[in-house]
């Protein structure tokens, strides 16, 4: 199935008090030429207390995210990603919640790294990322060197990093790169009963997810 046939789904403009509550816009232009006037991506700025904070970096629709929030109460949850349309739909799925500990920025997340202080993100999250392995398209590759270790810089130590794709040559590429900063605590692959949308979709058309599980030792291993 194609991907971009995925977005096809019906979404409700949030209301104002939702959008206030539970939804941000870090664009790219004030990132670039203001980026003092965007609060820092903390639990103290965005939350307003200390609790461990967790992104989900391409959150999509936030429905992991959500669940995880929902069931985790002592920890605070911020995902990202720069498609509108998918935010909406989180942002309303938060507000039939009720939840207190999340908050959904739209951003460009190669740009919204500047605003994560070094070491302000307990566990980060990198599900279903678009897997570019031509090198024709490298350009559009998120997980690129620079980007990696900009995940470095902003995990805790201790903190950690789970990567989950559908696609073989991506995870075998991303996992060398990865594991020259992190240790890898799991790697594994099997049908995990669809815990985000594209990992629902794609199990449904008979692709395992590969998973690869990764903490942040006290100093950089090299
Ligand atoms: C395949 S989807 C996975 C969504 C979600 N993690 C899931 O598993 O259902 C990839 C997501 O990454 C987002 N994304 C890709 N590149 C991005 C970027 N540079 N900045 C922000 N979001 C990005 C896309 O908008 C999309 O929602």
């Amino acid at each position: 199935m194609p991907r971009r046939k995925l977005d096809r789904f019906p979404v409700d403009l949030p209301c104002d008090e939702a959008l206030r509550r539970y939804y941000r816009s870090y664009d790219g232009a004030t990132l670039y030429h203001r980026p003092a006037a965007l609060p820092d991506i903390t639990s103290r700025s965005l939350f307003g207390n200390a609790r461990p904070l967790v992104l989900d970096l391409g959150c999509g629709r936030g429905e992991y995210l959500l669940a995880q929030a929902q069931r985790h109460p002592s920890y605070n949850y911020v995902g990202l990603d720069w498609q509108r349309k998918y935010l909406y739909d989180a942002v309303n799925h938060a507000v039939r919640l009720d939840l207190p500990n999340v908050l959904f920025l739209r951003t460009d997340l190669r740009q919204a790294m500047c605003k994560v202080p070094s070491e302000a993100a307990s566990a980060l999250l990198l599900l279903f990322p678009p897997p570019v392995v031509k090198h024709k398209h490298q350009r559009k590759d998120l997980l690129t060197e620079a980007f990696v270790a900009e995940l470095v810089r902003i995990l805790m130590p201790g903190g950690t990093l789970t990567f989950v794709t559908d696609h073989r040559l991506y995870f075998a590429q991303k996992r060398l790169l990865f594991e020259r900063h992190l240790c890898c605590t799991l790697a594994s692959e099997g049908f995990e009963g669809g815990q985000t949308w594209f990992q629902q979709v794609w199990e449904r058309h008979g692709l395992p997810s590969l998973r690869a599980e990764y903490q942040k030792v006290g100093s950089e291993r090299r």
